[in-house]
């Protein structure tokens, strides 16, 4: 094979063979195509996309670059959920229990946060004792006494996606649809999931701003699950607006707490519950039968909470500890007395990792009680002089300039109409 030639054929547009493409990402991942080689064929894709059969194959050869879990001898079926990433987005954290609460097992490798939304691994690291990197019989060890395990994915699971990505991070070929599918879905492919459940966030705060590329991204991430026998749907969900009332780490797993013990804001328990039950079919349970919980009843009834105490304790934490608490606070406070009718997503997350909670470059460390509280969300009354924002920082310094974040991220209105935006926008199955 000549990678020259291959590059050529993508840049005029031609369809990639199934064999030049298992070649060329095996010659990658070995180093015998060069970074230049690859970012040229990257930029090629990038401009002229790829079909189905190009994407799925395209997929597979990364996960073929590395192990592949199975969990298939597990007494319960397996499912995971992936979120492409969004502001306040700690669903993972309720999401987890609740599901293994109701019956299914979850095996979810979870990543680090970089640049305005959070790492589900970082919110979980701010609990005493949590420990994210697990061996695979340790990973199936938690999994199989709990139903639930979140860790970080091993250097062995898809080589070639961490190279491959690393690559489009430094050459602008990161938001292509065809590639963010291929990156996502080998990697959850390679954890051994029996089913999969995709929330794909639009907005601000998402990687896709508009429901038609977000609507693009899950069926082309759907249709790639399905072509190798994994059940995939997907949800596309808002991200204009921040999840919950609280951004930040040890701020999220606070608030997941309150979720699982039944309260908690109403938009992160109805994605919860949407998503777990998403999940549950996917796996083939239904709530009801064989003694299958509904998600909301596993929320009221205590056993989501015994089972995320379960599984936190089982990667050595200590659910009962005190979180972290930010040194020092700032309040900021509404300028005008109305509705709150928006509250940006990517300002609040920008201005949460202004703060510290999040990192500029990988080798970076997070503050665990870094953040932003909201005080309001869109729809609600405020009054001039009262909290809209508690900002939550260890260096006072860093407040200025996530307050500038914050200056234009919301409007309050006077007598306005507020039309509430739905949460769940569509489904892709
Ligand atoms: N997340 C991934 O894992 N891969 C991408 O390409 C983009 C986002």
């Amino acid at each position: 094979m000549d990678v020259i030639e291959i590059i050529r054929a993508k840049r005029d547009g031609a369809e990639l063979t199934p064999e030049q493409i298992d070649w060329v990402i095996d010659a990658y991942t070995r180093g015998e195509v060069a970074e230049e080689q690859m970012s040229a064929l990257a930029m090629a894709v990038f401009l002229r996309g790829m079909n189905r059969a190009e994407v799925s194959r395209w997929t597979e050869a990364m996960l073929a670059s590395g192990e592949r879990l199975d969990f298939s001898d597990l007494e319960r079926p397996t499912t995971d959920k992936h979120s492409t990433g969004g502001v306040g987005d700690k669903i993972t954290l309720p999401l987890t229990p609740t599901v293994a609460a109701c019956g299914a097992a979850v095996p979810q490798l979870s990543g680090r946060g970089l640049g305005h939304t959070g790492g589900t691994l970082d919110k979980l690291e701010s609990i005493p004792g949590w420990r994210a990197s697990l061996s695979t019989d340790e990973m199936r060890a938690v999994l199989s006494t709990t139903g639930g395990v979140i860790c970080a994915a091993g250097a062995g699971l898809a080589p070639a996606d961490r190279k491959l990505y690393a690559l489009r991070d430094v050459t602008g070929t990161v938001e292509s649809i065809p590639m963010i599918s291929a990156s996502i879905m080998s990697k959850k492919l390679a954890e051994g999931t029996g089913s999969l459940v995709l929330d794909v966030k639009v907005g601000s705060g998402a990687f896709m701003k508009d429901v038609d590329s977000a609507r693009e991204l899950a069926r082309t991430m759907v249709d790639i699950g399905n072509d190798h026998g994994v059940r995939t749907v997907a949800l596309l969900t808002d991200m204009a607006t921040p999840l919950g009332r609280q951004v930040g780490n040890a701020l999220e797993v606070a608030e997941a707490v309150e979720v699982l013990s039944g309260g908690g804001p109403a938009d992160v328990v109805e994605l919860t519950v949407a998503l777990a039950r998403e999940m549950l079919a996917a796996a083939g349970l239904t709530p009801g039968r064989d003694g299958v919980k509904d998600p909301a009843e596993a929320l009221r009834d205590g056993s989501a909470l015994a089972s995320w105490k379960e599984i936190v304790r089982a990667q050595g934490g200590d659910p009962d500890a005190p979180l972290p608490e930010a040194a020092e606070t700032r309040v900021v406070l509404a300028p005008a007395s109305g509705t709150l009718t928006r509250l940006d997503a990517y300002q609040v997350g920008l201005a949460a990792w202004r703060l510290g909670a999040g990192r500029a470059r990988k080798e970076d460390a997070v503050s665990f009680g870094a953040g932003v509280t909201l005080h309001a969300k869109p729809g609600e009354e405020v009054s001039a002089g009262e909290p809209l924002f508690t900002l939550h920082a260890d260096e006072p310094e860093r407040f200025d300039r996530a307050a500038e974040a914050l200056e234009g991220a919301f409007d309050i209105e006077a007598d306005a109409a507020h039309e509430p935006r739905p949460l769940v926008i569509d489904r892709v199955a």
